[in-house]
This record gives C-alpha cells, sequence and structure tokens, in this order.
C-alpha cells in the first residue's frame, strides 16, 4: 500500500503534467513517481499506462529491470550494496557481510518494521572508491566492515 494520505493518482497527474504524457518521458516518469511514492504501485502503472498511451506490460518490464525502480513497496531506506568485482576485491564481501548480519536481511528483504531495504545493484560508477555502499541518495566509499553499525545509525 502506498503511504496513507497519499494520493496515488494526483501523484500520476502531477508528474505526467511536468513531463509531458510522451512514451519518451516513460523513465523520467516512472522513476519520479518511485520516488514520491516509494515504489510504483498497480494503480500507477495502470494510470501512466492510461495518460502515455503505452501498454502496461511495457511499463511492467521497465520498472522491473530498472533497479532504481520497484514494484514492491520498499523501506524507508534504501541499502544499494555494489556488488560488482573491482568493490567485491577491494573488500566487498566483508562489508557485505557486515550489512547483512547488522539488519537481520538478506539481498531484496525489507525488513518488518518498514525501515530498510537491502539490494544489491551492480556497478555503481564509483569504482575509485570502492567497496561502496548507498543509503537513499547518500554514497559512502571506502567503506570498511567496522563502518557499517555507525553508518546504519545515522538513518531514523
Ligand atoms: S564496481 Fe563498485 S562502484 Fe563500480
Amino acid at each position: 500500500m502506498p503511504p496513507d494520505n497519499m494520493n496515488v493518482l494526483e501523484v500520476v497527474h502531477g508528474v505526467v503534467e511536468e513531463h509531458g504524457a510522451k512514451a519518451e518521458e516513460l523513465i523520467p516518469i516512472l522513476n519520479d513517481v518511485n520516488r514520491a511514492i516509494g515504489y510504483l504501485p498497480k494503480e500507477a502503472l495502470e494510470e501512466i499506462s492510461r495518460l502515455v498511451k503505452e501498454p502496461k506490460s511495457k511499463l511492467t518490464s521497465v520498472a522491473t529491470f530498472y533497479q532504481m525502480l520497484s514494484t514492491k513497496p520498499r523501506g524507508r531506506h534504501v541499502i544499494r550494496f555494489c556488488e560488482s568485482a573491482p568493490c567485491h576485491v577491494a573488500g566487498g564481501r566483508e562489508v557485505w557481510q557486515a550489512v547483512q548480519e547488522e539488519l537481520g536481511l538478506k539481498d531484496g528483504e525489507t525488513s518488518e518494521d518498514g525501515k530498510w531495504t537491502l539490494i544489491t545493484a551492480s556497478c555503481l560508477g564509483l569504482c575509485g572508491v570502492g567497496p561502496v555502499v548507498l543509503v537513499d541518495d547518500d554514497m559512502y566509499g571506502n567503506v570498511t566492515p567496522s563502518q557499517v553499525p555507525d553508518i546504519l545509525a545515522r538513518y531514523s
């Protein structure tokens, strides 16, 4: 369910109006709606499909392809962990272990209190400072396992 007090159709209409109801704006539209609601509920996809005149199947495949988008509710904070080779060899495996242990979650899971969602990502384009962890829009580079609790403690 979208957050209480949020009108999904209003959000969709506002975003589509801003971008224009054009097929080439599909990804920015999906991205903005996802950002506003936290994910892409079924009713949002249906309304975007109707307005942009693209089949819902196409929207669903775009939404499942891009890691930034989700068709399922996510936690208040989304942790993206780079699992590509350069980060991995720089100590990423140990950091990933520490994140999972600290939260008691595995890849793709959301905590029961709705606070965290943990997902792995391929290269985040920040290989020079790997291992890299992204919490929402905050990037942490050169992360060590011992820093993980402090990083997570910054989020309420
Ligand atoms: S390999 Fe991790 S950011 Fe590029």
